[in-house]
């Protein structure tokens, strides 16, 4: 397994290869939702790329860039016994420049529900993601679905720059009770993480009356901000695939989102119907 952290040594290195490329952008801190995208990327590509960036442009103020996790020798085994041929480590002084051309979150679909609590958020990872996958130039490149917004927009951002890469998106991983997994669970205690598990329940429960032909969106609101009581929720909403609201849930083109706080962590979920 090849370690590169300069962008233009690993864009000369993959250019030399001549293969195809599946590309899995992390902030590190591998877990098995991380590791479920290698797997793709691995069985579809010649050669899997994977780069670990705590990228500091997606944090707003007051977040959690000084203490999110930093893992780099775990996570330079994981990638090793999931068969990844390259990490890339690139440094914010490498990656950035001075004074920079920057791209922009759309102007609707980038500032509701994660883009509200978090405005410009989403700026800030389109233009990492524009950045890394130029360098990169891959076949395709690997997505969850639990950040349901974020691979919204870097498909809007692929379709709008005329780009040349397949996103492939990749559903939820899930803990054996129901919690998605995140690099961000390790803040909780055991409390929290007792708490945080209403947040699935409360998905399960709107997929069950779903499943019984409610579709009433105000109806199935109601319903998960019961179970979700008394977490702080930043969010519940139910949109189409293209993130505009809907009154009537249509199976085949839902998604219900979820964002809530367990203690001091914001904790995101959704599933798509
Ligand atoms: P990070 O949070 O490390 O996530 C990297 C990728 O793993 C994202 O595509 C994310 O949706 C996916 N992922 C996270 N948890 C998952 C789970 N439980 N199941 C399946 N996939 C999961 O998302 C980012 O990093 C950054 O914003 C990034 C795109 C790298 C840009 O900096």
């Amino acid at each position: 397994m090849k370690i590169i952290s300069e962008p233009q040594e690993l864009k000369a290195y993959l250019k030399e290869q001549n293969k195809t490329i599946g590309y899995v952008p992390t902030m590190g801190a591998l877990h098995e939702g991380h590791i479920e995208l290698i797997k793709n990327a691995r069985k579809e590509n010649e050669l899997v790329v994977v780069s670990i960036f705590v990228n500091p442009t997606q944090f707003l103020k007051g977040e959690d860039l000084d203490k999110y996790p930093r893992r780099d020798e775990a996570d330079k085994k994981i990638c090793e016994l999931a068969g990844v041929d390259v990490i890339f480590f690139p440094t914010k002084e490498n990656i950035y420049f001075e004074d920079e051309v920057k791209i922009e979150a759309p102007e609707v679909r980038g500032y509701v529900l994660e883009g509200a609590t978090r405005p410009g958020h989403f700026s800030g990872v389109l233009r990492i993601v524009m950045k890394l996958l130029n360098i990169v130039n891959p076949t395709r490149a690997y997505f969850g679905k639990k950040d349901a917004q974020q691979l919204n927009l870097i498909q809007l951002m692929v379709r709008h720059y005329y780009m040349d890469v397949e996103i492939v998106p990749i559903n939820t991983v899930r803990e054996a009770d129901g919690l998605a997994r995140s690099s961000r669970n390790i803040y909780l205690t055991s409390e929290q993480r007792k708490e945080a598990l209403k947040i699935s329940a409360s998905l399960y429960a709107a997929s069950k009356m779903i499943s019984k032909k409610e579709f009433d969106v105000q109806t199935i609101k109601e319903e998960m901000l019961k179970i979700l009581e008394p977490l702080e929720i930043g969010y519940v909403e139910i949109v189409n695939r293209e993130f505009k609201p809907i009154n009537d849930v249509e199976v085949g083109n839902t998604i219900i989102l979820v964002e809530a706080v367990a203690g001091t962590t914001r904790l995101l979920d959704n599933i798509w119907l």
